[in-house]
């Protein structure tokens, strides 16, 4: 029996399709049991609660074997890192009293530093914690920025006709697709072949800038002009706040950003084959032309 987290959102929702294509039994957590539908009729267990409730976690992990974990973003928190904390002792706790053997957590690129990472500063806690269970095989994927991050960006394109982020325009980012996420974290899941605690960092499939990236978005839905603009910490944080962040979380992300701008994280990250993934940009711009047109 496997444990799927998250499992209506990017990596999860993928990561139990493919187990379920594979024929394995899947367990999905989600505080929402409409959007697991599709999944429940795949022949997943659809379980129905919170991260934060430990009762209802307890029950959800008893008798499996492996689990795919993550920290759900909160963008309401009003302090982010103990939001983070208070879900990763949950999980910590009921992935130890149900003696789970293998557990893939997603983590961030980042997760290695203990400042400067903002929402990733959570993911080292988890880490951490995480590494106490001694008695489990534990794989931290690090992945890089999502692509599936500009999907948020859809209605400034659409309001302003420009795209932005606090972003350096020139800077060559690794980018990852969530899809390449779900495939490694299944690839682990169905071999269960990893022992001890394994770090896995996922850089995408090539560096590009937030310029480069704007172009390729702009050709997919027809505006061949789209300019990328780099928005101000102060404008970008009234922004935030407008679309209902709390200050914690828009000066966390901030912190992040100004962080990436620096290189002092996820850029200069060396790649190699094995942290290089396959989707490249042009691929995820044709899902971000169909959620443009949709939108
Ligand atoms: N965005 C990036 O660039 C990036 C980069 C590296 C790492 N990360 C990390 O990746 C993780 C996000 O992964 P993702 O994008 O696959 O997830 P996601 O799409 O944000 O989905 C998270 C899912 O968790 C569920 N959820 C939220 N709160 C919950 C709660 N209290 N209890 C139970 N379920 C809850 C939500 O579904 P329901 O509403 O159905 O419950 C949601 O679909 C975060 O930990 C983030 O820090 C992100």
């Amino acid at each position: 029996m496997y444990v799927i987290t998250g499992a209506n959102g990017n990596v999860g929702r993928r990561l139990a399709e493919i187990l379920l294509a594979e024929g394995k039994k899947v367990r999905v957590v989600s505080r929402n049991v409409d959007r697991l539908q599709p999944l429940a009729h795949r022949g997943a267990e659809v379980c129905m609660g919170s991260l934060q409730d430990e009762a209802f976690l307890a029950q959800t992990f008893r008798g499996a074997r492996a689990a795919y974990v993550m920290i759900p973003p909160n963008h309401q928190a009003e302090n982010l890192r103990a939001y983070q904390n208070r879900v990763g002792n949950v999980i910590f706790n009921v992935l130890k009293n149900a003696g789970v053997d293998y557990i893939v957590n997603l983590s961030s690129l980042g997760a290695h530093r203990p400042d400067k990472t903002g929402p990733v500063l959570g993911l080292y806690d988890q880490e951490q914690r995480l590494n106490w269970l001694e008695k489990a095989n534990l794989v931290h994927l690090r992945p890089t920025f999502f692509m599936e991050n500009l999907l948020s960006n859809v209605h400034l394109i659409k309001t302003r006709g420009i795209n932005g982020t606090p972003l350096r325009g020139d800077l060559a980012l690794p980018m990852v697709a969530t899809k390449d996420i779900a495939r490694v974290a299944s690839e682990y899941l169905l071999e269960l072949g990893f022992k001890g605690i394994v770090v896995r960092e996922l850089l995408g499939q090539r560096n590009i800038s937030m310029n480069e990236m704007t172009q390729i978005l702009g050709k997919a839905i027809g505006l061949n002009n789209l300019q990328y603009v780099q928005f101000s910490f102060e404008e970008a944080e009234s922004s935030m706040i407008e679309a209902g962040f709390s200050r914690d979380v828009a000066q966390s992300l901030l912190q992040l950003y100004g962080s990436i701008n620096e290189r002092i994280v996820i850029v200069g990250t060396e790649r190699t084959d094995e942290n290089t993934t396959e989707t490249p940009f042009e691929e995820f711009a044709e899902s971000f032309a169909a959620a443009y047109g949709a939108g």
